[in-house]
């Protein structure tokens, strides 16, 4: 993983990429959800042949926004992508081919929004905007998917050994 390491390092230890180690993203945080998703698009960019130090820069900075989603509207589902973006481009110089993976890394939930659009009809859904346009764009959006996935799913099963656990203990020393 030299590679991916010495593609990512200057973003990894700058101050304002560490701060999002504060920030609460699908019950883990900002940070640790990043290197995943960037350390998974990093090896299909390489099986793949594709692009692979701008797969795994869009990769690293896709979530780059500061604080939650709810905290403001530049931050919401359909926004963070954008903000992400201007982000990227104002502290680490992103080209533009990877400033459109960050925008449409969230095509997974611009879809799902374009079929119930009355979930939030104030927000304007941008399908096909949103939508990735080349194979690197892929990447990211379906690795994204399938990391938030195992996270929601990791921590929703230690919620449930957890419940598991105090439920024996109960058991055990009401006996
Ligand atoms: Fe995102
Ligand atoms: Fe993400």
């Amino acid at each position: 993983m030299k590679e991916y390491y010495d593609i990512v390092s200057n973003i990894i230890t700058s101050n304002e990429f560490k701060s999002l180690k504060n920030d609460t993203h699908h019950n883990t945080n900002k940070y640790d959800h990043l290197l995943r998703v960037s350390k998974l698009s990093y090896k299909i960019a390489k099986i793949t042949k594709s692009d692979v130090k701008a797969t795994t820069r869009a990769g690293v900075l896709h979530d780059f926004f500061f604080g939650g989603r709810k905290d403001c509207q530049a931050n919401s589902y359909l926004n963070h992508p954008y903000t992400s973006a201007n982000n990227a481009k104002k502290y680490f110089d992103i080209t533009d081919f990877e400033s459109d993976i960050i925008k449409t890394h969230m095509f997974h939930h611009t879809f799902f929004r374009s079929l119930f659009p009355f979930i939030n009809p104030t927000e304007k859904v941008r399908i096909k905007e949103g939508k990735p346009k080349s194979k690197e764009a892929w990447i990211v959006c379906l690795s994204d998917l399938a990391v938030s996935a195992y996270e929601g799913l990791r921590y929703n099963v230690g919620g449930k050994v957890g419940l598991y656990a105090i439920f024996l203990f109960n058991f055990f020393i009401t006996r």
